[in-house]
Formats: structure tokens, sequence, C-alpha cells
């Protein structure tokens, strides 16, 4: 029997809910999937707190940094509640997972605490929590708004392909807050997928913490890549993070023969060193992580490949951060993010001594800054005068098309005279300058 004949009562039409998600684009899939269930229940978005009678906390808790931006949030919804009754505070993620025997007494304002291994439970959660807090009987709302896409742009969907992760690197809380790896259906990934162009996406980004180990009765990554790829009128796939253990000569293959998969991979590394790379318990060495770039390279002309670095990780002495310098070199990235570490409580790494001082910790993260920023700029400069694909994502302050190349460099893109761009076009420009900061094009006739 579906929901809507069950139940009559709709104490929550007319409700809003506003959703804040720190952290990465699993939590923005997560907080798409939470946002559908609370309007089946009835509830509208709005982007405007004060109008909202619900907020959704998304939080993260990879570095400590991110979990106090969430809970410095919650500080500030202490007063947002004050000021009208009947406000509600829901708390979901890695960092409520974390925290969340701890809610109660030390977050009184939160009203309903979800953590990251539940999220297959909150629709089940917020029913419980609204029958009790608002003598609710569901309404379901059978046509919900599209508002339900919080990715960067309605041109891309986000997709999440499995939760969690069997790693156990030694500075990681993911494990811990996500659980180990399940796979979703392909089935159902791709009826998302499906469901994403319908509603106007030109691009899917596939989601999972070690996305290439995905493995589903006899699916492997390579072959979930060939079935994504046949689904009509999706131009682009692009999927994160892989991990260079699993990438396999079928998967560079597919990933090469495939027409839709953009020729970009986010391959995180966090270190140059194989001393630091086996206390991290990363799997991989140096020379592993570089075959596999290689092999990139060969079979996919032009690849960007882009990169996450951990500085100040214990026991890191000069020597292995000159490696990770000299790894900057040799990996040649696009891009790089650059960390701090940050001890976790309960990894593993948190019991080792903290050993490198802060101050060392942010001399090195300025100068891994210093040398992955002049290396983004190199590269940039390579695009000005090629004519790229962009897809536009967004406008910015000022009203210019943002969009990306299929190798991910943002681009800022001028239009011809009589033609206004549209968010969701796929325009053909050519590059007319560009550094690793900014990157500018001009629209040519496609
Ligand atoms: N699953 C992905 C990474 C997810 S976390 C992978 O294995 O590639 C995203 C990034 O945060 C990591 O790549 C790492 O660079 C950084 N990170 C994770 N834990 C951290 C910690 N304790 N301190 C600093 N940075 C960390
Ligand atoms: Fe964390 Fe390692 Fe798993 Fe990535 S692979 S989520 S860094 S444990
Ligand atoms: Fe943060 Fe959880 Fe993602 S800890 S980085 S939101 S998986």
């Amino acid at each position: 029997m579906p929901e809507s004949e069950k139940h009559t009562v709709k104490p929550t039409k007319g409700l809003k809910y506003t959703v804040c998600t720190f952290g990465c684009q699993m939590n923005v899939a997560d907080s798409n999937e939470m946002s559908a269930h609370l309007e089946r229940k009835g509830f509208s978005p709005t982007p405007e707190l004060e109008e909202a009678d619900l907020v959704l906390v998304n939080t993260c808790t990879v570095r400590q940094q991110a979990e106090n931006r969430a809970l410095s949030l919650l500080g500030r919804l202490k007063e947002w509640k004050r000021l009208k009754t009947g406000r509600v505070v829901v708390l979901t993620g890695c960092a409520a997972e974390r925290i969340k025997d701890e809610v109660s007494w030390r977050i009184p304002q939160v009203d309903l605490t979800v953590g990251a291994k539940d999220i297959d439970k909150f629709g089940e959660k917020l029913e419980e929590f609204l029958l009790e807090r608002f003598d609710y009987n569901a309404e379901t709302r059978e046509s919900f708004n599209a508002s339900t896409n919080h990715s960067p742009s309605p041109a891309i969907s986000y997709v999440t392909i499995m939760r969690g992760c069997n790693y156990t690197c030694s500075y990681c809380i993911v494990p811990a807050v996500r659980g180990r790896e399940v796979y979703r259906p392909l089935e159902t990934i791709l009826e998302e997928v499906q469901a994403g162009v319908a509603g106007g996406s030109k691009e899917v980004l596939l989601l999972g913490q070690t996305v290439n180990s995905y493995s589903y009765e006899n699916h492997n990554f390579a072959s979930l890549l060939a079935a994504v790829d046949a689904v009509p009128d999706l131009k682009r796939i692009r999927f994160m993070s892989p991990h260079p253990h699993y990438f396999d000569a079928p998967t560079i293959e597919a990933m090469a023969g495939l027409t839709h998969v953009c020729e970009h991979v986010h391959l995180p590394v966090q270190s140059g060193s194989n001393k630091m790379l086996k206390e991290m318990k990363r799997n991989y060495t140096r020379e592993r992580y570089l075959d596999a770039a290689t092999a990139l390279r060969k079979n996919i002309p032009g690849v960007a490949i882009t990169t996450d670095f951990i500085v100040g990780f214990p026991g890191e002495t000069e020597e292995d951060f000159e490696a990770t310098l000299n790894m900057v070199e040799e990996g040649d990235f696009s891009s790089a993010y650059c960390f701090k570490y940050s001890p976790r409580p309960g990894t593993h790494a948190a019991t080792l001594a903290d050993n490198v001082p802060t101050a060392l910790k942010e001399e090195r993260l300025s100068r891994l800054l210093e040398k992955t920023g002049a290396q983004a700029d190199r590269n940039a400069k390579k695009l000005v005068g090629t004519l790229q694909e962009i897809l536009i994502e967004e406008f910015d302050a000022d009203g210019a098309a943002m969009g990306r190349t299929r190798g991910s460099w943002k681009v800022k893109v001028k239009g011809q005279a009589g033609h206004k761009i549209k968010a969701g076009e796929l325009v053909a420009a050519v590059i007319t300058s560009a550094d690793g900061r900014s990157v500018e094009g001009e629209a040519r006739p496609a």
C-alpha cells in the first residue's frame, strides 16, 4: 500500500527546509537523497535560513577543521532556534556519526541525529521523529520539486555507486564513520543517471571512496563505465576518487575507449615518500603510483591528473618531504589539494606522536603549495590557443558563464555576439588566457 493511502493528516504542509552541506561530493549526494525524503514528507526547499522551519546540517570530520566549521554553524543555530518556536535542527553525516553519543548533552539544540552509517535509514528515522514531534502522519508527495540536486550545477548529477571503504589508511577516519564497502546495484545506478539526464544533466560524477573497486554481481568498474556510457543523451562521465591499486588494464582501456569518459583523473597520492606511504598504509609505492599515471598518460592522450597531498604526517622528515616535492615534478599534476595532517581520534595514526611541529607543517604546506601552484600555472598555459569543449555550470558574480573542460579546468567563457550562453550548454571555446587560478576562453560557432 502506498504511504499516501495509509496516512491522511498533512501537518508538514507549508513547512520549509534548508540544507547546509560540509565535506566531499559524497556528502553532497547524501544531501540530495535526504532532501528528497524531506520533500516527499511535504517540506519545501528554501535557501533562506530565516524562512526555514528545519535545517539539516550534513557534516564532515575528515580533518578537525572540517568538523569545527559544522560545530560553529550549530552554535549559530542555537540562536536561530530561540527566535521562533518549533524550529528543528537535524544533524547528519560523518561528524554526526563520530560524536552521536555526545550530541544530546554537547549540542542540545540538535533535535535529530542520523550518522553517516545510517543514511539508508534516514527516511525511517525522519518519519519516526516527525510522528513524535509534529503529531505527524506522513504525506507522501509523488512528484516533488527537482530542487534536490545540490551539485554545483543542474548540468551535473552526483551519483553514489558505493558507500564505505575497506581500506585502513592510518590517518583516515572515513572507514570508522562510513563503514565497510557496500556497492549499489548497477540497475539503481543507471536509473539514477537516466533520471539526472531527464532532469537536464549532461554530466555524471560517479562517487565512491575507492570508486574503482566497484563490484556488483558480474560487474566491475570497467563494465559499469561501459554501461553508463551507453545512457542516451549523457555527454560526460567523471568519477571520484579512484585508488591507484585498482587501476588495472581493463579500467584504463574502458576509459580510453568510451567516448563520454572525461580525460581527467583525480588520483590522490598523499606523499612521495615510500616510508610515509607505508606508514600511511596506502597499499602502493611511489613507483606503483607513477606506473598508473604513466599507463593513463600513454592510453589517454592529454589526460589531466589531479591529486591530494598530506604534509606533516607523524615521523615525516625533511627527506620524506623532499620526496613529496619531487613527486610533484614526476607526477606532473594539473592541480593538487594540499592538507596539513590532522590527527583523528580512533585512527592508528592518532596513536603515533604528532611530532611535526605546527610551524613546520605550515612551512612545508606553503613550500608544497608554491610548487604545485607553479606547476598548475605551467599546465594551464599549455591550454592557450587550444579549442576546448566547456560544459557551462553557472554564472559568476559579474554574469560571466563559467564551466569546465573535459580535463576539469574551470573556464570563464565569453559568448558570441547575439548568443546568450545558458547553463548546461556545451560550448566550443578557444582558450585566450590561462594561469593556475583562472582560465578564460571565447566561444566559437559549434
Ligand atoms: N578516499 C579518498 C580520499 C578521501 S578523504 C582516497 O583514498 O583517495 C580526502 C582527502 O583528505 C584525502 O585524499 C587526504 O588527502 C585528506 N585527508 C584525509 N584524512 C586526513 C587527515 N587526517 N589529515 C589531513 N588530511 C586528510
Ligand atoms: Fe580514507 Fe584511505 Fe579509505 Fe580513502 S582509501 S577513504 S583515504 S581509508
Ligand atoms: Fe568528510 Fe565524510 Fe566526505 S568525513 S570528506 S564528508 S566521507
